[in-house]
Order: C-alpha cells, then structure tokens, then sequence
C-alpha cells in the first residue's frame, strides 16, 4: 500500500476534528512525501500580483494557525490562503463541530472561526518571512466584538506585512451576524475603512491585494450589490465562496441536520452557479477564484470554464487525498491539449453567460 493511500485510509477512521489534527501534525514533522514535479510552464498564472506556478490554491480554515504553509507548497499548490483568524484568541464552537458525510463526500463545519490570534499568527507568518510562495491570509471578527469592523482593520494592521494577500471574510455562516456585512451599505463601509487600512499597512511594501470572499447562499439581487459595491471600491478579486448553509439532497440525511455550512461535493453546483453568476456581473473589473467542491481535474476546469482565474479547495482533500493536486494538474494539462489552449487564461470564463442560463441548481 502506498504511503499516500496507508495515510488517507488511517485518517478516514477517525473522527473528523482529530484527524484534521494529525494531519496538520504530520505535515509538521515532515514525514508526507513531496510533490518533486516541477510544475510545466503551461501551468503558469498570473494573478494576485505574481506569477503563480499553477492556479491550485489551498482554501481557508485548513491551516487556520499558519503552521504548515510552506509543506504545504511542497503538496504543489500554487499558493495557499491560511487563516481565518481573529483579532483575539478565541476557542470557537463546543465540539463536536466538524462532520464527514462520507456518502456525500461532503463536510459540515461549524467550527466559529477558532483562533489562535493575530498576534501568534503574525509571529509564525513573521518566522518565514523570506520563504517562496504566495501566501494569503484570512481574516475574520471575534464572536463577541461591538466594532466588527475594527476587528478586520486591527488584522490587516498585524498581519499584511507577512503575507502576499489579504481575503477579508464576511461569508463564515457560524459567526452570528457576519454575513450581515455582505449587505451594501455594511459593505461599503467595511470596505472602505479596509482598503485605508491596506493601504496605510502597505506603505513601505507593495500593496497587498485585498480579496472579497462571499456566501454561496446571496440572492442575485444582493449579488448585484455586492460586485457594484466591489468594483466602486475597485477591490483586486473575489472568492466564490464560502460554505453554505442550504442542504441539498444528502444521502447523510442524519449528518445534513448538523447546524453549520456545507463544502465539498454537494456545493460544486451552488458554488459553480454563484461564480458565472459574479462573472457576467464584474465585467472584468477584478479576477475570481472559484471554490467549492472541486475535487477533480474535471471540477477545476469547470470552475475556469464559470470565470475562476484561480481556484481553491479544502473538502477535496478530505476524501480524495493529498495526491488530489498533482491529479488535477495532469487533467489541467490534458485539457488545455484537448481544447488546445496555449494558457488556461483563455478558458476563463467561457461557459459562463451559458450557466446563468440554466435552471437554477437544487
Ligand atoms: C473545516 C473548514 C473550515 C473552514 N474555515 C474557513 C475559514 O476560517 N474562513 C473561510 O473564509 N473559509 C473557511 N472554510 C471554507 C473553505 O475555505 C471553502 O471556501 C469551502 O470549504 C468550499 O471549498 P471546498 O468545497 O473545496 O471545501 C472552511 C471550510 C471547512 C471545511
């Protein structure tokens, strides 16, 4: 049995927050195997200010501490988001909060943006801070906070000097009243007091590029606001998005009751909708990173196909393990040979005035 397959086997046994843990661990001591594959220069993106050797990212709430993002590189991401942190420590939800809905191959979490802090995050992302590789942070409000948006003012302060980019996280379904600031007028308040922020932090150093990461569960009329509101404040990009609080048909009709957002495999079609659907809006204003369910080569291109100049995945992981990367750049490559694509910039968005079309996704 492979080393790949002997560590996806002992994790799926556990339950899901440990697990979670002795993969963190064991990424720590060193001891998973590496991606050694330089990735083919076809691979190559431009976007958040770089050039990216490929557009896998890892998604938020994995490395929520900054523990692992450099052994994560050696995985083969392109670039990974680590966070969400809070300003202050805080322990989040009683567990048990995170579930695997191995049937589904979905995850339920309410984990309540646990945290070890900005200030300990910072001191880690401190510690490399001349290591290669694009790394991101993302920054969320304490539960009990009066001024949530001091809270991403007092993150971007700490912590833009260490990372690449900076995602600002109004879409966590499990922190009471956050996704209250994707409604304009919050929005456009929280946006502006973030972007003086970023820029006051970025003074001395390039300007971090600030990303908006958005709820899968919006209307489209609120949609409409958020990208007019975004592009007004002329933010560098989008994530869509988030986890969802929806539920859609699950064979885990138990674990489905478990209160908390919904990722992986069953939010590839809400997640894919809501991404065409930013797409036709933006116009270009600012490039989208598609996330949700992407668990495949075929997933992935689907996403570019929707409007993602980048994309991310967690959920993924969990079921398909960690050689889900590597497999996705094969299938990348076998697509841009089929579709004879010199570059994946071109595929962005193609499908994407077609899948606004179609019956909205149940
Ligand atoms: C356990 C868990 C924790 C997460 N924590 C965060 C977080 O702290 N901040 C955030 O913006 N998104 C968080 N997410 C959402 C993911 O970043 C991603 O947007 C979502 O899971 C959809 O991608 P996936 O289907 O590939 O997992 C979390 C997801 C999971 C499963």
């Amino acid at each position: 049995m492979g080393w790949y397959r002997a560590a996806d086997l002992l994790l799926s046994r556990l339950d899901a927050e440990d697990a979670h843990r002795l993969a963190i661990r064991a990424l720590k001591s060193g001891l998973l195997p590496r991606d050694r594959r330089p990735d083919p220069p076809s691979l190559r993106v431009e976007a958040l200010g770089r050039r990216l050797p490929n557009p896998i990212g890892l998604a938020a709430g994995f490395d929520k501490n900054a523990e692992v993002p450099d052994q994560l590189f050696r995985l083969g991401f392109g670039f990974v988001e680590v966070g969400g942190v809070t300003p202050q420590p805080q322990p989040g939800n009683p567990r048990p909060r995170l579930f695997r809905l191995d049937a589904d191959e979905g995850v339920i979490n309410r984990l309540g943006l646990n945290s070890e802090g900005a200030e300990v995050v910072a001191q880690r992302l401190a510690s490399r801070a001349n290591a290669p590789g694009v790394v991101g942070i993302n920054i969320g409000a304490n539960k009990d906070t009066v001024d949530r948006t001091a809270d991403y003012v007092a993150c971007i302060a700490a912590l833009a000097p260490h990372v690449t980019f900076l995602t600002v996280n109004v879409s966590s379904p499990n922190t009471p009243g956050l996704r209250n600031l994707q409604q304009a007028a919050a929005l456009d308040e929280l946006l502006a007091r973030v972007i003086d922020a970023r820029d006051r932090a970025s003074e001395a150093a390039p300007r971090r590029p600030l990303l908006l990461k958005i709820a899968p569960d919006l209307s489209l009329p609120d949609l409409d606001d958020v990208v007019g509101v975004a592009r007004r404040h002329r933010i560098d990009g989008m994530i869509v998005g988030n986890t969802t609080i929806s539920r859609p048909d699950l064979r885990e009709s138990e674990k489905a009751k478990e209160q908390g957002g919904l990722s992986g495999r069953p939010l590839f079609a809400l997640s894919t909708r809501m991404l065409a659907e930013t797409y036709v809006r933006t116009e270009g204003a600012f490039p989208l990173i598609g996330a949700g369910g992407i668990d495949s080569g075929a997933a992935a291109f689907a996403k570019i196909k929707a409007g993602a100049s980048l994309i991310q995945l967690y959920s993924g992981l969990i079921f398909r393990g960690i050689g889900l990367v590597g497999a996705i750049k094969t299938d990348l490559l076998d697509f841009m040979r089929i579709g004879r694509l010199d570059s994946l910039s071109e595929a962005v968005g193609r499908d994407a005035a077609a899948i606004t079309a179609e019956p909205w996704p149940t």
